[in-house]
């Protein structure tokens, strides 16, 4: 395969003000759930790719694409514009790390999101990986306002499909609810409201913990994890905490 193909647009959602999901067909070598792959459109004669999570799971189509619009972005201001039957670029072939191949076993898998970052772990959770590994998979989702809680059908599909081994806790930090923790996960670990609320402890013996979306989420959040025990995951140095940063 080249490196890029056309892909056509087949759906275009918008959830609220800024944010979209974007399916596409196309054609795109094997990749595993967690990964992401370049989309690119041609702009003033050139072309601007940005690379993006796959939200749907292996061997499905359409491609899809969860997006948050930067206002002046030089690739998502154009990507708002997209419609059914637009042509856009897409890589061929998927990379990355966040994937449950990655991650060792443990008791429990904890996938925390800010934002868009929600997107891999959708994938993850739609694979029969993380149910045959782990006995608990627990899903943070950290977003400003309530609007922005994306896919909420999807993840109480995966809560009825997997009840008993699957938890949700939502964060929204900039409004209250009676739905959702508020203020930020680093600071919910470090007071004990995400363990209260998950009514398990995060420890370096039971947990595996996989982060994406805001640098400087990763960043605390890794901090309050490392102050717990737990360590960064590599490869040739078994650990804990995987991240993924998006910018
Ligand atoms: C491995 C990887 C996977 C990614 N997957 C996704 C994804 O699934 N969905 C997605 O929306 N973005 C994702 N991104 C970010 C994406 O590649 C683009 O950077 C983003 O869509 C903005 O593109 P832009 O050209 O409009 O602006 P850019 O010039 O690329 O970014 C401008 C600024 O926007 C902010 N920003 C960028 N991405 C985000 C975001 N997702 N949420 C909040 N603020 C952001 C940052 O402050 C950044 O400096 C991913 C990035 C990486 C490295
Ligand atoms: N979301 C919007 O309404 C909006 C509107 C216009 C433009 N944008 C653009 O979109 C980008 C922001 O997108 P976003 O709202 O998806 O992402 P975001 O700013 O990363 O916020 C998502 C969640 O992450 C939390 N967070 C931020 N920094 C953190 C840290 N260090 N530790 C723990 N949690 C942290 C936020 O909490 P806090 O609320 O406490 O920061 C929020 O709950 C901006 O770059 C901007 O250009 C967004």
């Amino acid at each position: 395969m080249s490196a890029w193909n056309v892909g056509k647009v087949v759906e275009h959602k918008q959830w609220n003000k800024t944010l979209h999901s974007l399916y596409i067909e196309s054609d795109i070598e094997p990749f595993e759930a967690g990964q992401f792959v370049k989309i690119a459109l041609e702009i003033n004669g050139e072309l601007v790719g940005r690379p993006y999570s796959l939200v749907n799971p292996p061997d499905s189509q359409p491609l899809e694409f969860f997006y948050i619009e930067i206002p002046n972005g030089p690739l998502t201001s154009h990507l708002v514009n997209l419609k059914p039957s637009d042509n856009i670029q897409v890589a061929t072939r998927a990379h990355g790390f966040l994937t449950l191949d990655e991650v060792p076993a443990a008791k429990y898998l904890w996938l925390m999101a800010t934002g868009t970052g929600v997107g891999p772990f959708l994938s993850i959770l739609m694979t029969d990986k993380p149910w045959l590994r782990y006995e608990r998979v627990i899903l943070v989702y950290a977003v400003r306002t309530l609007s922005e809680l994306s896919y909420q059908e999807r993840i109480m599909q995966i809560l009825t499909n997997h009840s008993g081994q699957f938890s949700y806790i939502p964060f929204v930090s900039r409004e209250t609810s009676d739905f959702a923790l508020t203020g930020r996960i680093p600071q919910a670990i470090s007071d004990g409201r995400l363990e209260a609320q998950a009514g398990i402890k995060i420890n370096a013996d039971n947990s595996q913990v996989m982060l994406c979306g805001n640098p400087q989420m990763l960043k605390d959040t890794s901090n309050t994890l490392i102050e717990r025990g737990l360590k960064k995951h590599r490869r040739f140095e078994p650990g804990q905490i995987t991240v993924e940063n998006y910018w």
